[in-house]
């Protein structure tokens, strides 16, 4: 934030390296074939502030707001309220922040809350020391930065809009001086500023920790041809703004295929397998440390009892300091991995049971429950925000799908393999 000069509007960036390359086309003027070169330029670290709006727009057309935009926009804004992206600035993140200095602060805000304006506002709410002294000007909401990451930062600059070509045409006398249009917006590489670690980011065990557009790359959607599927094309179908990913169980449905298969080992020996194909996902399943995906295995008695055989997880397991790898069971795009369980059984009057469940935000609960326990030394607002942040994520488990397998039918049908 050493960009602010104290001031809202100081140190304002002109377009200028892209004026050059843009030419009219309708209302939507092309911008830079090179999607490289105008990522770079969007996306550039530190965002420079949008400085003052040019002096014809209403204040409806000046505000940075998401509900400005949604007065107009009524059906990306009411995707976005309801997507993940709306939430990059909850408790999770806050609580984290209040303990940083503003140097280690920007480096989230760069993914959480990426406008210099919300850099400002959150440099002014916690007393960092390169804030402007000023309150904001107009197009500035005070609540703009606990908005997260907002319909802006992805398409304003320079109180500019950029967005992906039209659908029919262009659209003659469009508010804020019509768009700019990049296909920039329709490439994977829109989303890789966020969702992709740079080559030399922090690894584990030799692996970006964050590494989700490489794995897009080297799956079989990245290809050209009739499959070829980018991050929009499924996560933001038809255009829309719900970011649907791996809280949504309807989403993470499609993005595995479960078989269940049972073999007899001997009279009282039994091997259960889990075979989970990636089916959906553009990417590792999950493509984060973050989530956890666990299989629990039951045998369940025609007496009603229930006996867990054991639990298994699909993750990147790395410990809460994000210094070592437990394990790594991801899937890649495509692949199929088996999760046997072995067990003891006597007689077939049982069935093998599968539950899968979800977590999340696995991760953060064990970072969080481990903060809880030398919360003593953090300032009280951070604890209010830590208890709020690990409610949140607990919240968020979910089983995701069960399957059976009746031991007696199958036995019978000959549908159990016979170990060798
Ligand atoms: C007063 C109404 C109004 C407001 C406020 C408004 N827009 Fe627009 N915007 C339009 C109209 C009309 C168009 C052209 C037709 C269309 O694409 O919906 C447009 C076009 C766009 C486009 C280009 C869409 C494309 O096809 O590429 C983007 C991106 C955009 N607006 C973003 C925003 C954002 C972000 C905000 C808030 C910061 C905003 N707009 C505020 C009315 C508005
Ligand atoms: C390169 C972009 C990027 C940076 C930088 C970044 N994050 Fe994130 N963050 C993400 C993404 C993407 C997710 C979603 C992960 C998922 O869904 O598995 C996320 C999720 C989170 C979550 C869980 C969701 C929530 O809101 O509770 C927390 C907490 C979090 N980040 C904290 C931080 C902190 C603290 C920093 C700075 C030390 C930081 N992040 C830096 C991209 C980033
Ligand atoms: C994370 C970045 C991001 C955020 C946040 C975001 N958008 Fe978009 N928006 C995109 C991308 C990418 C596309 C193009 C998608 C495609 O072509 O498949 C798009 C497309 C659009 C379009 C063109 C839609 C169409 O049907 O042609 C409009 C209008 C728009 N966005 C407005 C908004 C508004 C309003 C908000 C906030 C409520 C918002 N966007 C938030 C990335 C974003
Ligand atoms: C400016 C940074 C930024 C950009 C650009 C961005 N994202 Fe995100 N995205 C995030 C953060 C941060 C989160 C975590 C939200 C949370 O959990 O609090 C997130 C969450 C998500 C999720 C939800 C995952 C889940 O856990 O369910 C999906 C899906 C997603 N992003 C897809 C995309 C796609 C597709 C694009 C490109 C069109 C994109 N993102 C662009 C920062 C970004
Ligand atoms: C073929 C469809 C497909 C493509 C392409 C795809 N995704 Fe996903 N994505 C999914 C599905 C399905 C899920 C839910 C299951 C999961 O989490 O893996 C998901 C989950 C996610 C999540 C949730 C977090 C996590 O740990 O899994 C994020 C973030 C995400 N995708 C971002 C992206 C980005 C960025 C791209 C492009 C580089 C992309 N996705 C490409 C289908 C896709």
């Amino acid at each position: 934030m050493n960009a602010m000069n104290g001031t809202w509007t100081g140190w304002r960036r002109l377009l200028g390296g892209l004026a050059v390359a843009m030419s009219l086309t309708g209302c939507g003027r092309e911008a830079s074939p090179d999607t490289d070169a105008f990522l770079a330029q969007h996306w550039q670290e530190p965002m420079a502030p949008q400085g003052a709006p040019p002096g014809h727009f209403s204040a409806l057309e000046a505000s940075l707001h998401p509900e400005a935009c949604g007065q107009c926009h009524t059906a990306q804004y009411a995707d976005w309220h309801a997507s993940l992206h709306s939430r990059t600035m909850g408790p999770g993140l806050r609580w984290q922040l209040a303990l940083m200095d503003q140097a280690q602060g920007n480096r989230c805000l760069r993914c959480h809350a990426p406008l210099a304006e919300q850099k400002a506002l959150v440099a002014r709410e916690l007393g960092w020391p390169n804030a402007p002294a000023q309150a904001p000007p107009a197009y500035v909401a005070p609540d703009l930065a606990h908005q997260g990451l907002v319909c802006a930062a992805c398409h304003v600059r320079g109180h500019q809009r950029f967005g992906p070509p039209p659908r029919q045409g262009g659209v003659p006398d469009s508010p804020h001086d019509g768009f700019v249009v990049s296909h920039a917006f329709e490439d994977s590489r829109f989303c890789a500023h966020c969702h992709q670690f740079p080559d030399d980011g922090p690894r584990i065990a030799g692996k970006l920790q964050e590494d989700t557009y490489r794995q897009w790359l080297a799956s079989p959607y990245a290809q050209d041809g009739p499959d070829r599927q980018t991050c929009q094309t499924c996560h933001m179908p038809d255009r829309r703004h719900q970011w649907r990913g791996i809280h949504d169980p309807d989403m993470t449905r499609q993005a595995i295929a479960v078989e269940l298969a049972l073999d007899r080992l001997d009279d009282t020996h039994y091997r259960a397998r889990a075979r989970v194909r990636n089916r959906g996902a553009g990417h590792h399943f999950p493509t984060y440390m973050v989530p956890k995906v666990e299989l629990v295995f039951y045998r369940k008695g025609a007496d009603g009892g229930v006996h867990e055989l054991g639990r298994q997880l699909i993750g990147w397991q790395v410990d809460t300091q994000i210094t070592r790898e437990i394990a790594d069971t991801r899937i890649p795009a495509g692949a199929t991995r088996e999760f046997a369980q072995a067990f003891e059984a006597s007689g077939q009057d049982w069935r093998l049971e599968l539950v899968v469940n979800v977590s999340p935000g696995e991760h953060y609960e064990r970072i969080f429950r481990d903060s809880l326990n030398r919360a003593d030394t953090f300032p009280a607002g951070a604890v209010v925000l830590l208890r709020q942040a690990l409610a949140e994520v607990e919240g968020k488990r979910y089983e995701l799908m069960r399957a059976s397998v009746d031991a007696g039918a199958a036995l019978t049908a000959g549908e159990i393999g016979i170990a060798k």
